[in-house]
């Protein structure tokens, strides 16, 4: 078991662990429609529940340049500022609308290392209520192969509750 916000003690294996955290995340989150209170804290209750996510954080569609990414909340070290779509592991996730694992950024062409420290990573794109792109949520790791299918459903489960009936 493992220590998380408000001293909870959660479960080892990783899906019922994340089980456990959509749970608290989505009681947490009720009737709350702004977007940056989402933000922060589905990275925070994130980061403090799993000791493999060493970046845990959003990039938001600019609204003044749509097709770039700006940071949002996050949880780790300091990010960097802006992404094109189309660019590193979070403008691909951006621009295909699809979840990306990658198990070693080495072999990610054109992966943007913000911190050298990250080995792996998982960015799952956020759409809001008419299916619209609003941001994505990037999770990296110092461990090599550190997500796979388990962590791609469950975060996209965990964003769909939160983001899902959200208004442009
Ligand atoms: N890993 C990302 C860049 C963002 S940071 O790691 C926080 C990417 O290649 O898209």
């Amino acid at each position: 078991m493992a220590e998380a916000f408000n001293s909870k003690r959660l479960p080892e294996a990783k899906a019922t662990r994340y089980a456990d955290v959509a749970g608290e995340i989505a009681a947490v989150l009720e009737g709350e429609p702004n977007l940056t209170a989402l933000m922060a804290t589905v990275s925070a209750m994130l980061a403090q529940s799993f000791e493999r996510f060493f970046w845990t954080g959003f990039y938001v569609v600019d609204p003044v340049r749509p097709q770039e990414l700006v940071v949002g909340p996050y949880q780790g070290s300091l990010g960097c500022l802006r992404i094109g779509f189309g660019q590193g592991v979070c403008g691909t996730a951006a621009q295909t609308r699809r979840t990306v694992i990658v198990a070693d950024v080495e072999h990610f062409p054109g992966h943007i290392a913000c911190d050298s420290r990250s080995r792996s990573e998982i960015v799952v794109p956020v759409l809001g209520n008419g299916g619209q792109l609003l941001a994505v949520l990037d999770v990296d790791s110092t461990e090599l192969e550190a997500f796979d299918e388990v962590d791609a459903e469950w975060l996209e489960r965990i964003l769909a509750d939160a983001f899902g009936a959200t208004l442009p």
